[in-house]
């Protein structure tokens, strides 16, 4: 076995697992192969059953297991969410929001959108000063950079597609909570580099500052248990009213917070049609606005769709020169059309057209560099951390859930007396249009700041039918890089026919109209970045981006789950 996959080998159930062992509800107990000390994560398998697939392997297990004793894909991706809050605190939350978008056996689509809001107090220039300009640190950090969270709301919209009790779903969550899990050595060099953050956002220091960490150590939450508990006991109420609305409201004060009690009480999610398109012979489905993502991908999948991908190969200059210039053109619709449909008109009908991608794509020229400012958003007549699970159950039905407290740890608040993180999604609004978010991406009008009002994302939970049956669900974070990631994920297992696992670890490039530029993962090819170099195209080596997770039904019906080597994504099923 790979030993750098292998985690808490070393450690030992202490004293802390007998006292799990004695809790008379226990779900630990009764599931004694999800041990949270002592744990691995396993990148790829394929299931007779049910699949999922999470940046954590307890969440994945869990999910798993709630398949295994009777419950759906939705069930499945309830209890992964609330666990990914506890063990993955960085983007898995209840602090911040999300899109659950699922496919039903018998065909029917949901898209539940429970992204966060601005509060009854958000003004359009909040975050600018005196003279105009914006305060950066006030739309990422602290208690001013939070939107009203959603994901709460959002679990308890879905808990009405699953099948077993709100509160068995959330048991899980609750006890890796209370009896603490061994974290692994990302997380410990996360929750390091963010302390002395931690300590100045919020108004009290919390669980995540108790120590310097280190790969192996248990990690107890006690007011995060306690706050689930309560969602357990009242649902709703749990989390929007009462105690846990108390503490949130508090630690409004700490950093000129705006969420009032009000604010909480009328949060409400909100179902969304998903956009559908159809992409060589196969169906794809994906996230409508207040996303950006799945109108993003069916332009350019369909900017892309006269031209031989297959035949110019995987990463040459040819095909990633095309789908750039696809990039390019897809981004600056997004930046001048898209916000919250609810209070700007997204002409997406038109967007996600043939007549319109074959329009945009005019003026391409094979072997010619685009420019960024000559192309500008179409004429149209008439959304880097977060996280992203897939679940596929034994009937066929499939989830795809993306969720985020936007940057790695949110706004680093701890909400003191509740123990969980929030978000910093107001940046994702237009604090100033014509400037850059934390993403570098601009907006305007279309998503500037308005009380009540969604900011517009681009997270992309997609899923695809093949002959009408499902297919597959898939999925990532990495801010606005994320629906290039699902564009050529897919690119990779329909054109390229590579398997899931060869698709979603392949090198991947990333253009957002402006800054006018062509960023590569660090194992990107070096012929195929000096090609597209000497052709004009400013290119910049970064960092990975992104952990793709799918789960794709194979011929014989297997689930092959996927977790991207990217992360510590881990697949389980059964
Ligand atoms: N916060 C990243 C997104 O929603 O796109």
């Amino acid at each position: 076995m790979n030993k750098s996959k292998l985690l808490a080998l070393s450690i030992t159930l202490g004293n802390l697992g007998i006292c799990f062992l004695s809790n008379a509800q226990s779900f630990l107990k009764t599931h004694p192969s999800i041990n949270p000390y002592h744990y691995q994560v396993v990148k790829e398998a394929s299931f007779s059953k049910g699949a999922v697939t999470s940046a954590h392997p307890l969440a994945s297990m869990v999910g798993a297991a709630i398949m295994q004793e009777g419950g759906n894909a939705f069930d499945a991706a309830i209890a992964t969410q609330f666990s990914l809050a506890v063990v993955f605190p960085g983007a898995g939350n209840i602090g911040g929001g999300g899109f659950m978008l699922a496919r039903k056996t018998n065909g029917e689509l949901i898209g539940i959108d429970y992204r966060e809001a601005a509060p009854g107090k958000a003004t359009r220039d909040m975050y600018l000063d005196e003279n105009g300009n914006p305060i950066k640190s006030m739309s990422l950090d602290g208690a001013s950079a939070s939107g009203i969270p959603g994901s709460v709301a959002g679990m308890i919209a879905t808990h009405a597609y699953a099948k077993l009790s709100l509160a068995a779903l959330i048991e899980p969550a609750i006890e890796f909570a209370e009896y603490g899990f061994v974290i692994t050595e990302r997380e410990a060099k996360g929750l390091n580099a963010e302390k002395a953050n931690f300590l100045k956002n919020s108004s009290a220091p919390s669980a995540f500052t108790k120590k310097e960490w280190k790969a192996g150590d248990t990690l107890y939450q006690p007011e995060l248990a306690a706050t689930l508990k309560r969602i357990q006991q009242k649902g709703l109420a749990g989390f929007y009213e009462g105690e846990t609305a108390d503490y949130i409201v508090n630690e409004m004060k700490h950093s000129a917070g705006i969420i009032s009690k009000e604010d909480l009480k009328n949060y409400r999610p909100k179902f969304r049609k998903p956009i559908e398109f159809d992409y060589r012979g196969h169906h794809v489905i994906s996230f409508a606005p207040p996303s950006s993502g799945g109108i993003i991908i069916a332009q350019m999948l369909k900017m892309i769709q006269p031209y031989n991908v297959e035949k110019m190969g995987l990463n040459t200059e040819a095909s990633v020169s095309l789908m750039v210039e696809a990039q390019r053109r897809a981004y600056a619709d997004r930046a001048e059309h898209m916000g919250d449909p609810d209070y700007w008109k997204v002409p997406t009908d038109t967007l996600i057209s043939d007549g319109y991608a074959k329009e945009r794509m005019k003026d391409y020229q094979p072997g010619v560099v685009g420019s960024s400012k000559i192309t500008k958003a179409g004429l149209v007549h008439e959304s880097e951390q977060t996280t992203h699970f897939s679940v596929i159950d034994a009937e066929g039905n499939m989830v795809a859930i993306t969720t985020t407290l936007n940057d790695t740890y949110g706004n680093k608040t701890i909400v003191a007396g509740a123990g969980f993180l929030l978000n910093n999604e107001m940046d994702d609004f237009s604090v100033k249009p014509g400037v850059p978010n934390m993403y570098g991406a601009l907006g305007g009008e279309a998503n500037s700041i308005v009380p009540g009002k969604r900011m517009l994302s681009s997270m992309t939970p997609t899923l695809v039918t093949l002959n009408g049956k499902p297919y597959i669900s898939i999925g990532t974070p990495g801010g606005t890089t994320i629906p290039n990631q699902v564009y050529e994920g897919l690119v990779n297992i329909i054109d390229h026919k590579m398997s899931l696992k060869e698709a979603i670890d392949a090198p991947r490039f990333h253009h957002q109209w402006i800054p006018d530029q062509v960023g590569v993962e660090t194992d990107f090819p070096e012929e195929t970045m000096n090609a597209l170099k000497a052709n004009g195209y400013t290119i910049i080596r970064r960092g990975r981006f992104g952990r793709m997770d799918g789960v794709q039904i194979l011929q014989d019906g297997k689930r092959n789950a996927v977790g991207d080597k990217r992360g510590d994504d881990s697949v389980a099923g059964y």
